[in-house]
């Protein structure tokens, strides 16, 4: 199955972007796990960041035009971002959202996930982890293609 593994704004800096709550990996380096993690797994991955709203809603027409799971970081367009939501909702699945950090744990404004209703699932908290526990999940979920 091929999976789009999608990261918003401010990701791209990772590694120098307040590393106390983000940790130290680069984005490079997510890729790279990312990249490792799907081979294990039998998938087929691709990763892109971008700081754009529009660009990351092109991406995923592109995904459910072709079929491809996702796994999404939506980073801060995740609390407010409805049309984000809204092309979420044409993804035929799996999407599965994932952060970093623990947004439940952090300031208020981040309690609210206006994509999780629309998502097969969300995984937080486990630094670059997380997107490891996604792309399980997605196996999990993925039809057998066997
Ligand atoms: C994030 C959490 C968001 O609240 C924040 O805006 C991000 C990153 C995370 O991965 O923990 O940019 O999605």
């Amino acid at each position: 199955m091929n999976v789009l593994v999608l990261n918003g704004p401010n990701l791209g800096r990772l590694g120098s972007r307040e590393p106390d709550v983000y940790g130290t990996a680069s984005h490079a380096d997510l890729v790279a796990y990312c990249t490792q993690a799907a081979e294990s797994l039998g998938l087929s991955v691709e990763v892109r960041q971008t700081d754009s709203e529009a660009e990351l809603i092109g991406w995923l027409h592109e995904a459910a035009d072709a079929g491809a799971a996702v796994v999404l970081n939506p980073a801060a367009f995740t609390h407010y971002s409805y049309a984000l939501r809204d092309a979420c909702a044409m993804v035929p699945g799996p999407l599965i959202e994932v952060h970093l950090t623990n947004p439940a744990s952090r300031e208020d404004f981040r309690h609210t996930s206006v994509v999780s209703a629309v998502a097969n699932g969300v995984i937080s908290g486990f630094g670059v982890f997380s997107y490891i526990l996604a792309l399980q999940a997605v196996a999990a979920l993925a039809p057998n293609e066997g």
